[in-house]
């Protein structure tokens, strides 16, 4: 009941401040002023319009879509949105950058802590902004909980941001939210007003309320987290059969797209869960592997797989990262969040 209300809450929200800029570069800002949606080519003031009212509502979201997405917005024909695209691309200076720009990039990245410190250490401080971080491993190892941790942390740090969860599984707990806040000598109440929850009710609605998130953030709400918890449940319920693997990867992928977009557009953490299946003709070393295959592992920046260790605590094993040591620590699940075993 409380998640629905929660759902509500989220679709209803009303614009309170102006709109957060991309980061974009002063040259980019400059260019931007210069043009606008209507500037482009074959694009009408009708066609512009219908584009913002679907959330294409400045040059750079035009300069990542896919012709598709344009098409199916504004009703144009493939070459225009082609060609729209292509004049959005060109406005803001897309190709390379060089390794300074990039390196001021990474400057704006964040850490969001995990409340261990040896989980922290593991990733280096801590879950990234502007990646996607995702947990793997059997039912039972943690992964709900750490995510319901890194919505607390993420408004611990900065007391503006909001946290975004996406519950495909009924597991979200404000109990358990409120535990760790007064853990952390925070105000319950106030960590629990910036989290926005919705329930996914299948993976087409899933799909949709990641979409929505972005539309939050352009409402002027700080998200600095996304928790999307269970990323892949929906799709191996739904999508059954071997014939159907294609389909169910293909929206798997964009999914994953649009969370990868928002990480790097807006700075913010995408924290995903995966399941683990059983592999019946594996003899030697783990007899699991994770849901969603190649398409998942690819779209995850940062992969931690997860599992129970000795005397009921968790091990975390980070199995794929771009710039650490593959290395593995032991935590525990306690009242007050996860912490050092
Ligand atoms: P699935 O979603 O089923 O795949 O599992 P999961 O990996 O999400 O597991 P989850 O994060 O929900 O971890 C559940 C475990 O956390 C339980 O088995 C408990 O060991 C532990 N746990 C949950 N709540 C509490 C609590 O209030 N106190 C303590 N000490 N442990 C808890
Ligand atoms: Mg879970």
């Amino acid at each position: 009941m409380q998640q629905l209300q929660t759902i509500k809450k989220v679709e209803k929200f009303k614009i309170k401040k102006e709109v957060p800029k991309l980061m974009p570069s002063k040259k980019q800002e400059k260019k931007e002023k210069e043009l606008k949606i209507e500037d482009l080519p074959g694009i009408g003031a009708a066609t512009a319009e219908k584009l913002r009212l679907s959330g294409f509502d400045n040059l750079m979201s035009i300069a990542v879509a896919t012709p598709g997405e344009i098409i199916d917005v504004a009703g144009v024909t493939e070459a225009t949105a082609r060609k729209a695209i292509k004049a959005a691309r060109d406005s803001l200076d897309m190709g390379f950058q060089s390794g300074i720009d990039l390196m001021q990039k990474r400057e704006q990245v964040e850490k969001i802590s995990t409340g261990s410190k040896n989980f922290n250490t593991l990733l280096a401080g801590g879950v990234e902004t502007g990646a996607i971080t995702e947990c793997f491993g059997p039912y039972g190892s943690g992964k709900t909980q750490i995510g319901h941790v890194l919505a607390v942390q993420t408004i611990v740090k900065d007391p503006e941001a909001v946290a975004v969860y996406i519950d495909t599984e009924n597991t979200f707990r404000p109990n358990r939210i409120k535990q760790f806040a007064q853990a952390l000598g925070q105000d319950p109440n106030k960590i629990l007003k910036n989290i926005k929850v919705a329930r996914a009710f299948n993976s087409d609605h899933q799909m949709l309320l990641a979409e929505k998130a972005e539309e939050l953030i352009k409402q002027g709400l700080k998200v600095k987290m996304i928790v999307v918890d269970s990323l892949t449940a929906h799709f191996r319920a739904e999508f059954v059969g071997r014939g159907t693997l294609a389909e169910r990867q293909q929206k798997l992928n964009k999914h994953m797209h649009t969370l990868s977009k928002m990480a790097d557009m807006y700075n913010l953490a995408v924290y995903v869960t995966n399941q683990v299946m059983a592999k019946p003709d594996m003899f030697f070393g783990d007899p699991t592997e994770a849901i969603g295959g190649h398409i998942v592992a690819h779209n995850s920046t940062y992969r931690l797989y997860l599992r129970r260790g000795k005397k009921g605590t968790r091990v975390a094993k980070l199995v794929d990262a771009p710039d650490l040591a593959d290395d593995e620590c032991i935590f525990k699940i306690t009242e007050k969040g996860i912490e050092d075993a």
